[in-house]
């Protein structure tokens, strides 16, 4: 490293430490090794020492067309240069213009609303399903990230010491996230078993449950994916037991068309969350779903209303950015997705033929571009599968190798990676040789 590059990331280091509470603005930030990145364009992203890295990690996943992808990137231009401003008054032209398109492309979208992260329409998804319900009790899948909201963020990675061994059906202890949340309410959160429907019974038999909330694939323990029938067993059982199922697309959202996994498992949810991918790494996210729900939003009874107000709710940039990406996945998703695909295939392809041959039991979890690798002899199907047979340390150590050969994926046990439309077959060519450079 140069005597410049040095001193300047030395600078950004310690600038950060000194006046952020942890160096960074998010916990899931705190990684080591700790590399202050500089530029990022298409698949690749740039730290300050002017290394290229192959990105699969794509900041969480929202970078699904490439870093900086120029429609996008215009999009947002053009508007600033038209002096599309946020007027805090009345609706937008851009806004109507957005919602009106994702309400015609996406099946699950009857109506919808803009918000600017995912954990708003994670919360906001809540509040409706209890005004519409009257109940005040929901369920969460052990795994299963929905935001930083207070009773929503809880039990994602846990130890068997903290949760206990697998019940079934039954429900585990809630463990939040984080502290400074109110333990009374903890009492409303109930967490099971993702691929568990006999748990979901088992909870509201004994609770007045307002709503089940799930990704519908477990993206944030690698790739979990659903069993067969589970998904379509939830839209069952909420038409039953009358609570309403809101499946999380933060993070599969847009990935793999344009209709979610929704649309992939044949589902139609009440509420959905959308974010990341949906305007390509800018700000902004959704909640929408069928009418009748999404109408409480403005409920003529303002006692009914579930609160929505976001000073930069529908600001124009992310609206332009959204609008931007949805119309090119629109025109030319099959193309797109086709190629994403293709690179999917590819890689699982060519990780799996390293592991065979060195003889490591480990396998790829895949769904389109987001896989993960599992250190275990098969993909889990629930987090106490993973927690049971996976290999954290190892799993870590080993993407600490790949990050120094220049492949970047995130140093954090099981974090999936993605695959953005800018990746070509060299990149993931590359990667496997990295990868099998690095496996042992
Ligand atoms: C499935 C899922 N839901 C909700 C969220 C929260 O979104 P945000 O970080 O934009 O608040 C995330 C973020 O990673 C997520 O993966």
């Amino acid at each position: 490293m140069s005597a410049k590059a040095r001193k300047y990331r030395t600078r950004v280091l310690e600038m950060s430490h000194r006046f952020i509470p942890g160096g960074v603005s998010s916990i899931n930030r705190m990684v080591s090794p700790s590399i202050p990145f500089d530029r990022g364009e298409g698949a690749y992203i740039w730290d300050s020492n002017g290394k290229k890295y192959i990105d699969f990690h794509a900041a969480f996943a929202p970078y699904l067309l490439g870093h900086n992808n120029e429609d996008v990137n215009n999009a947002v231009i053009k508007i600033i240069g038209d002096k599309k401003s946020l007027f805090g008054s009345g609706p937008t032209d851009i806004e109507g213009e957005l919602a009106s398109l994702l309400c015609n492309e996406v099946e699950s979208l009857e109506k919808v609303t803009f918000l600017n992260t995912g954990s708003e329409a994670t919360a906001l998804a809540i509040k409706i399903s209890r005004a519409v319900t009257y109940r005040d009790h929901f369920i969460v899948v052990q795994g299963g990230y929905n935001g930083n909201s207070d009773e929503l963020a809880c039990n994602v990675f846990n130890s068997l010491e903290e949760i206990g061994p697998r019940v079934s059906p039954g429900e585990y202890p809630i463990r939040p996230l984080g502290v400074g949340t109110v333990i009374e309410r903890q009492r409303f959160v109930h967490v099971v078993n993702f691929n568990d429907l006999e748990s979901i019974r088992y909870v509201c038999k004994r609770y007045p449950v307002a709503a089940v909330i799930t990704e519908p694939v477990l993206q944030n323990i690698g790739v979990v994916l659903p069993k067969e029938g589970y998904l379509k067993g939830l839209r069952a059982l909420a038409d039953e037991l009358g609570f309403l199922l809101i499946l999380d697309e933060v993070k599969t959202g847009f990935r793999q068309g344009l209709g979610g996994y929704a649309s992939i498992a044949e589902v139609v949810p009440d509420l959905v969350t959308y974010g990341k991918a949906v305007a390509n790494g800018y700000p902004i996210a959704m909640l929408g779903g069928k009418a009748k729900y999404m109408d409480q939003i403005a409920a003529e009874d303002p006692k009914k209303r579930p609160l929505v107000a976001g000073t930069y709710n529908g600001h124009p940039v992310g609206v332009a950015a959204a609008l931007a990406t949805v119309t090119l996945l629109k025109e030319c998703g099959a193309e797109i997705y086709d190629h994403l695909e293709k690179l999917g295939q590819l890689a699982e392809q060519g990780i799996m033929e390293v592991l065979s041959a060195k003889g490591i039991p480990a396998v790829i979890a895949r769904q389109g571009s987001a896989f993960s690798f599992y250190l275990m002899d098969h993909c889990p199907t629930d987090f106490h599968d993973l927690v049971l047979h996976h290999e954290f340390h190892r799993d870590v150590e080993f993407r600490r190798k790949l990050i120094e050969e220049g492949v970047y994926f995130v140093p954090v046990a099981t974090k999936q990676c993605s695959i953005s439309a800018a990746h070509r077959e060299q990149d993931i060519e590359s990667m496997i040789d990295k990868f099998k450079k690095c496996i042992s």
